[in-house]
């Protein structure tokens, strides 16, 4: 399975590189990234994880070569930029209100922008995982065009009902949305109703 991931300067760099992380432990799947200007500083800004270049993600989280690809945010020529180069699931994470105004306006100003257009015309998965509050008009259409026109919709909002005791906790409980929605097996959280037994829910 080829998946791409898309982070921006949205707020929650965690939730990226934690994607990558347990996308990398998958054996059947093969990582595009990119990377943007903001989505680096923000990773900076937010994480112990330090990057000159989006390129250095390969060796700092001791990604595996044969199986990850990094591309330049301003290289149009990258694979994922053709529909052509079947990629069979799209993720946005974090995603900026930016980048999800200029997508929904059609606007491809960089690769995160053209690979998520492309997405969309093919009619293949694309995850957007926004990260805004509180919400204004303009970002609610925004999504609702997005939505519309077949993407998939996910706020960077944890649930509590498997009783978090961590971040990691926290962040994973996400990681496994966007897994479930991808149709990717994962044991990331505790299901609601797994300690079902004998007709009553364990609390
Ligand atoms: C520390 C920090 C946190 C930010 N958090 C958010 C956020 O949660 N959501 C958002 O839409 N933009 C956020 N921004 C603003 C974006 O980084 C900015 O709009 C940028 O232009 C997005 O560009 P990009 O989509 O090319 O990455 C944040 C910026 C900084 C520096």
């Amino acid at each position: 399975m080829k998946i791409f991931l898309g982070i921006t300067g949205a707020s929650g760099a965690l939730y990226g590189l934690k994607l990558i992380n347990e996308l990398n432990k998958k054996r059947d799947v093969e990582l595009h990234i990119s990377i943007t200007q903001d989505g680096v500083t923000n990773i900076n800004l937010e994480t112990d994880l330090k990057l000159n270049t989006p390129f250095e993600i390969v060796e700092k989280l001791s990604l595996n070569i044969n199986k990850t690809f990094v591309y330049d945010v301003r290289d149009f020529a990258a694979r994922p930029s053709s529909g052509s180069f079947k990629i069979d699931k799209y993720i946005i994470c974090p995603a900026s209100m930016g980048f999800v105004g200029r997508v929904s306006a059609g606007v491809s100003s960089n690769l995160l922008e053209r690979v998520s257009d492309v997405a969309l015309k093919e009619n293949r998965d694309l995850v957007v995982v926004f990260r805004e509050a509180p919400l204004n008009q303009i970002h609610l259409e925004n999504l609702l065009k997005l939505s519309r026109a077949g993407a998939k919709i996910i706020p960077a909002a944890p649930a509590f009902y498997h009783k978090p005791n961590s971040i990691e906790d926290l962040v994973l409980f996400v990681v496994g949305k966007i897994f479930d929605i991808i149709d990717i097996e994962h044991e990331l959280f505790q299901r609601w109703g797994a300690g079902y037994e004998n007709g009553m829910q364990k609390m």
